[in-house]
C-alpha cells in the first residue's frame, strides 16, 4: 500500500473469504489482486482486455480484471484460479485433465483459460466443443495452438477423449509435465511475481522518433521536485560497457543510448522511485530534448548510398552476410527444362508471448541477484559483468518461469535496469515492460527480402537453385549474424541439389532489433522455396507431394553443404506420412469446390503441403551443455538442471532422459533448476537444441552416476534400482544388494555420489564456400494444410492440418504434439494475420495473432528415424514446427483459388490483389 496518501477501504468476497481491501481510484482490479490482495495467480499480459490472461469471475461472470475498476468490486464475490482451480467438473478436475493433455506449455494464459472455462462448465457440464471455443474465445494463447486447452475442456466436462499419461516417465511415455502443477493450480511465478510489495520500481524513458539526437535536461530539479522518485539513470551511470549483443564484433546495442537514438522505443533513461509514485508522474515532464533525424525503415532505403550511416563501421548499412554455394548453379538453371522463379517478403512478426518482459533485482550478502524471465541465464550474467564492471562471480541469475520466449528472450530486455537500480540504491527493484514498451523494444522476426530460381529436368530432379535473401536486422545486430549464417544452408529445404548457390545479407534499418524467432530465417525462405516447388511440380504435371519425395534427401545423399548423414534423414518418411490425408484433403476440396460453383458460393477449399529441415544448435560453433546430479545421504537423486524451460518441455523431457539413463522413475527425482551459483550452464534455449544437447549431457550423467552406484557392490550394467526409505536396492538376478547412502560421507554440497557431465554436438567449421558440417543433426517435417478461401471477401480460413514430423524418437509424445501444434498456430499467424508496424501495431489488438477461433484440427503423425547423435535417437523440435506451416498455407490458398501469393501475411487484400492478378495472367 503506498505511503503517500489516504486510501479508500472496502470489502470483497475474495476466493471464499471476506478480504478487506484499499483503493486508489481509477485502480485496476487486476493491480488491487496482484498488489494488494497478494493474489499473483492473477497474471498480466497487456492491460488492455485483449489477451485475457488476467480473467477473474466476478459475480460467477468472466471479466478482465485488468478492465474493471477496483471500485466495482466492493462487496461483491471475485474468484481466481487459485479459488477455483480445486472444483470438480462433471468429468474430471480441470486441474487434472489441463495436465493429463499438456493443455498448459508456458503457463501464462493457463489462469485465464481455466477461470473462463469454469464459468462455462458450471452452467453447461457437458459443453460442444463450439461452444468451449465461444467461452475460451476472449483468452490468448501463444504456446498451444489451443487444440489441447479446448481437448482438455472437452474431458472436463465428459465429451472429450480421456487420456490417462503413464507416470512412470520412461522415455517415449507421455508423461504429465514435471512442473505442470504449479502452471494449473496458479502458483508458478513469472517474472512480475517474485518481487516483493514495497520494492522500487522503473519507468524507461524510450525515444518517440526512430532516430533522433537528444539532450538531456536538468535531472536533479526533475528528481528533487518530485515525491518519491529515488534517482534517474542515464548513459553515465553505466560503469562498465554501454554495450551488449551476442556476437563478438556485434556488440553493437547500448543500455541507454548516448546523444543519438536508433529506432523509435529505444531507452535513454530510466527514471526509479516508489511504484504508485512512478504510475503517477506525467513524463511527459522528463526534461529530454529530441531533434528528429533523417531516417531509414526499408533495406532499400538504408543500402542507399546517400542514407545516414546507423554504424559507422557498417558501410551501405549492411551488417554482415552468409553464402553457400556447390557445383555451378547458373549452368544448372541454364540447361534445366524448366525454371520457376519469383521474388517474395516476408514482414516483421512479433513474438507476441503473453508475458511481457519482467523481473526483479536486489543486492543479497553483497552480490548482485537478478530474477527475471529468461532463455539465457549464463549469457546474462555474462553480459551483466561487461556492463555493470563486476565479476560475473558477484552476478546471480535466477531464472523465473518464463511464459513464453520464442527467442526473444535470448536478448537482455529488463535485466540491465534492474541490475543498475539495485546497485546504486542498495534496494530490491521491479519492472514489468507494459505490452507497448515490450513490442516496441523487443526483437523481431526479420522482414525478408528474396529472390529465388529453380530448375528441374523434366524427369522431374532437379537441377540448380539460386537464392538471394535480404533481412532487415533493424537498429542493433541482435542475433542478426545467425539468421545470415543458417539461411543459406537451409535454402536448399531438405533436398537433394547439386548446382546450389545461396547468399543472403542483414541490413540496419531504424526500425525495432531483429534477432531470434523460431526458425532463425529459416521460415522466411522455405516460403519462397516451397512456392516454387509447388509452382514446378505445376509445370511438370506432377503431383506436389510426388515431386517433393522424388527429390528428397536421404541417407547418404549430401547436403548443400556437402555434408553426408551415413542415417537419420527422416525427410521421406515424413512426406510418405502425409500421402493418406493429402490424398484424402485434395479429393474433399474438389467436392467442395464443385458444389460450390453449382450453388454459387464463393468460398473455395485447398490443399496445400511444405517440408522443412532445421539444423539443432548452433551453426559450426561451439555448443556445450552441462547437467549435474547427485545422491543425498537420505537417498534422494537429486538433478540440477539448467535447460530454461520456456514452455517447450525441457524441465520434463530433459529429466525423463536422465531418468531413464539411471535407471529410475522420473517421478523420485528432485529438481533443481536454472540458478547460475547451483546449476551447471545447460546453455541457451534456442535452436532446439536442449532434447539433443542437454538430453545428451543428462544422459551421460545418469549413467556416471548409475556406474558410481553399481560400482559399489560390483553389480552388473543390467542390474535394476531401486529407491525408497533411504536405500537403494540393486538387483542384478543372481544377487541382491542394498547401499545405504547415509553410511557414505558427503562433500560440501550435502551429496555421497554425485555427476556432472557435459555434451557437445560434433560439428566442423564451414568453408568459404559453406562447405562443411554445421550441425550434428537436423529435424524433418512436412505438412499438409487445407483452407477455405472466400474469393469475393479475400478472408482465408484453415480447415484442417496434418503434421509429420520427426524427431528421431519421441521422448514424450504429448509434448512433441503440443510443440507441433503450438508452432503450427505460429506459422499460421505469420501466413494470414501478423504484421508488426513500429508505430501503428504496438498492442495485442492492432498486431493480431491466432484466437482459438482461427485454429483447426491438428493430426500430429510422429516420425521416429532415429539420430546417431540424440539421446535415444532423440532430434530437436521447437522450430521445425513452424517452418512448413506457412508455405503449406499458400500452396493450399493457390490450390483453392489460384492466386499466388509472395507477400506474408496474406491479408484479405493481398489475397483479392492476387486473385485479380491470376486473373489477368
Ligand atoms: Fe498459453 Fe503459453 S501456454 S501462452
Amino acid at each position: 500500500m503506498s505511503e503517500h496518501r489516504e486510501v479508500p477501504t472496502d470489502f470483497v468476497k475474495l476466493n471464499g473469504n471476506w478480504l478487506r481491501f484499499d483503493w486508489n481510484s481509477g485502480e485496476r482490479l487486476s493491480y488491487v489482486l496482484r498488489e494488494r490482495l497478494d493474489t499473483r495467480d492473477v497474471k498480466v499480459g497487456c492491460d488492455a482486455g485483449d489477451c485475457g490472461a488476467c480473467t477473474v469471475l466476478l459475480d460467477g461472470v468472466p471479466v478482465c480484471a485488468c478492465l474493471t475498476p477496483a471500485a466495482q468490486v466492493a462487496g461483491r464475490k471475485v474468484e481466481t484460479l487459485a479459488g477455483i482451480a480445486a472444483e470438480t467438473e462433471p468429468g474430471k478436475s480441470l486441474v487434472e485433465v489441463f495436465q493429463d493433455h499438456g493443455a498448459a506449455q508456458c503457463g501464462i494464459c493457463t489462469p485465464g483459460m481455466m477461470v473462463s472455462a469454469v464459468a462455462l462448465l458450471r452452467h453447461e457440464p457437458n459443453p460442444t466443443e463450439s461452444q468451449v471455443q465461444d467461452a475460451l474465445a476472449g483468452v490468448l494463447c501463444r504456446c498451444t495452438g489451443y487444440r489441447k486447452i479446448v481437448d482438455a475442456v472437452l474431458a472436463a466436462g465428459g465429451n472429450g477423449t480421456a487420456r490417462s499419461p503413464l507416470n512412470s516417465g520412461a522415455v517415449g511415455s507421455p508423461v504429465r509435465r514435471l512442473d505442470g502443477y504449479r502452471k494449473v493450480v496458479g502458483t508458478e511465478l513469472f517474472g512480475d511475481d517474485v518481487g516483493t510489495e514495497g520494492a522500487l520500481s522503473l519507468r524507461i524513458i524510450r525515444s518517440p522518433h526512430s532516430r533522433a539526437r537528444f539532450k538531456l535536461g536538468d535531472l536533479d530539479s526533475f528528481v528533487s521536485e518530485r515525491e518519491g522518485i529515488a534517482l534517474v539513470l542515464t548513459s553515465k551511470d553505466i560503469p562498465g560497457k554501454n554495450r551488449f549483443g551476442v556476437f563478438p564484433g556485434f556488440h553493437d546495442q547500448p543500455v541507454f543510448a548516448e546523444a543519438e537514438t536508433r529506432f523509435r522505443g529505444e531507452a535513454v533513461a530510466a527514471v526509479v522511485g516508489d511504484q504508485l509514485a512512478l504510475r503517477d508522474i506525467d513524463m511527459d515532464d522528463f526534461p529530454i530534448f529530441w531533434e528528429e533525424l533523417p531516417y531509414v525503415e526499408t533495406m532499400l532505403d538504408a543500402m542507399d548510398p546517400a542514407a545516414p550511416a546507423i554504424h559507422e563501421d557498417r558501410d551501405r548499412n549492411v551488417m554482415c552476410g552468409g553464402i553457400v554455394r556447390t557445383g555451378n548453379a547458373d549452368a544448372a538453371l541454364t540447361e534445366a527444362d524448366f525454371v520457376a522463379e519469383g521474388s517474395f517478403t516476408t514482414s516483421f512478426v512479433e513474438h507476441a508471448y503473453i508475458e511481457p518482459e519482467a523481473g526483479m533485482a536486489d543486492l543479497s550478502d553483497g552480490r548482485l541477484q537478478v530474477r527475471a524471465g529468461t532463455q539465457a541465464p549464463e549469457m546474462d550474467r555474462k553480459s551483466l559483468a561487461s556492463i555493470l564492471a563486476m565479476d560475473a562471480s558477484e552476478i546471480r541469475i535466477i531464472p523465473t518461469a518464463v511464459g513464453g520466449g520464442f527467442g526473444s528472450k535470448l536478448d537482455l530486455s529488463v535485466q540491465p535496469y534492474l541490475a543498475l537500480a539495485a546497485l546504486k540504491t542498495g534496494r530490491e527493484v521491479r519492472l514489468a515492460y507494459t505490452r507497448t514498451e515490450s513490442m516496441q523494444s523487443t526483437t523481431k522476426r526479420h522482414p525478408a527480402e528474396i529472390s529465388m530460381k529453380i530448375g528441374v529436368a523434366r524427369d522431374g530432379h532437379l537441377k540448380g537453385l539460386k537464392f538471394r535473401g535480404k533481412f532487415n536486422t533493424g537498429a542493433y545486430a541482435s542475433w542478426g549474424p545467425t539468421v545470415v549464417n543458417r539461411v543459406p544452408v537451409h535454402a536448399s529445404g531438405p533436398y537433394r541439389v547439386r548446382h546450389y548457390f545461396a547468399e543472403s545479407q542483414a541490413i540496419h534499418t531504424n526500425c525495432p532489433p531483429s534477432g531470434a524467432f523460431r526458425g532463425f530465417g529459416v521460415p522466411q525462405t522455405a516460403i519462397a522455396q516451397e512456392s516454387l516447388f509447388d509452382e514446378l511440380a505445376t509445370i511438370l504435371k506432377m503431383d506436389a507431394l510426388e515431386f517433393r519425395i522424388l527429390n528428397a534427401l536421404d541417407n547418404g545423399v549430401p547436403t548443400v553443404c556437402g555434408q553426408v548423414f551415413e542415417s537419420g534423414v527422416g525427410i521421406k518418411a515424413c512426406l510418405t506420412a502425409l500421402r493418406g490425408p493429402w490424398k484424402r484433403a485434395t479429393k474433399i476440396a474438389e467436392r467442395f469446390n464443385r458444389m460450390a460453383k453449382q450453388t454459387s458460393s464463393p468460398l473455395r477449399q485447398g490443399a496445400g503441403v511444405a517440408a522443412g529441415w532445421y539444423g539443432c544448435g548452433n551453426t559450426s560453433l561451439p555448443n556445450p551443455s552441462t547437467i549435474k546430479a547427485g545422491v543425498r545421504s537420505d537417498g534422494t537423486i537429486v538433478l540440477h538442471q539448467g535447460a530454461v524451460d520456456i514452455g517447450q518441455g525441457s524441465i520434463t523431457v530433459v529429466s525423463q532422459i536422465f531418468a531413464e539413463s539411471l535407471g529410475v522413475p522420473v517421478n523420485l527425482l528432485a529438481l533443481i533448476g536454472g540458478d547460475t551459483d547451483v546449476t551447471p550452464d545447460a546453455g541457451k534455449t534456442s535452436a532446439s537444441r536442449q532434447t539433443f544437447v542437454s538430453g545428451n549431457a543428462a544422459r551421460q550423467a545418469g549413467a556416471a552416476l548409475r556406474r558410481d552406484i553399481l560400482k559399489l557392490c560390483n553389480a552388473s550394467q543390467n542390474a535394476k534400482l531401486e529407491i525408497a526409505d533411504g536405500a537403494i536396492r540393486i538387483s542384478d538376478g543372481s544377487s541382491d544388494h542394498v547401499v545405504y547412502p547415509s553410511r557414505l560421507v558427503a562433500d560440501d554440497e550435502g551429496y555421497v555420489l554425485r555427476s556432472e557431465e557435459t555434451y557437445d554436438p560434433p560439428t566442423k567449421p564451414l568453408n568459404a564456400n559453406g562447405q562443411g558440417s554445421p550441425y550434428a543433426q537436423f529435424g524433418y517435417a512436412a505438412q499438409m494444410a487445407m483452407v477455405e478461401v472466400d474469393v469475393k471477401l479475400g478472408t482465408v480460413r484453415a480447415v484442417k492440418f496434418a503434421a509429420a514430423h520427426d524427431v528421431g524418437k519421441a521422448i514424450n509424445p504429448m509434448l512433441v504434439e503440443g510443440q507441433i501444434q503450438g508452432g503450427i498456430a505460429q506459422g499460421l499467424g505469420m501466413a494470414l494475420m501478423e504484421e508488426f508496424m513500429p508505430g501503428r501495431t504496438e498492442n495485442l489488438h492492432d498486431y493480431l495473432i491466432p484466437t482459438i477461433g482461427d485454429m483447426p484440427p491438428v493430426e500430429p503423425i510422429i516420425i521416429e528415424v532415429p539420430d546417431a547423435h540424440g539421446p535415444y535417437g532423440a532430434k530437436g523440435l521447437g522450430e521445425h514446427v513452424l517452418i512448413p506451416t506457412a508455405p503449406a498455407i499458400l500452396n493450399a490458398i493457390f490450390s483453392a483459388c489460384g492466386a499466388r501469393i509472395r507477400h506474408v501475411p496474406a491479408t484479405p487484400e493481398r489475397v483479392c490483389a492476387a486473385l485479380r492478378d491470376s486473373c489477368n495472367e
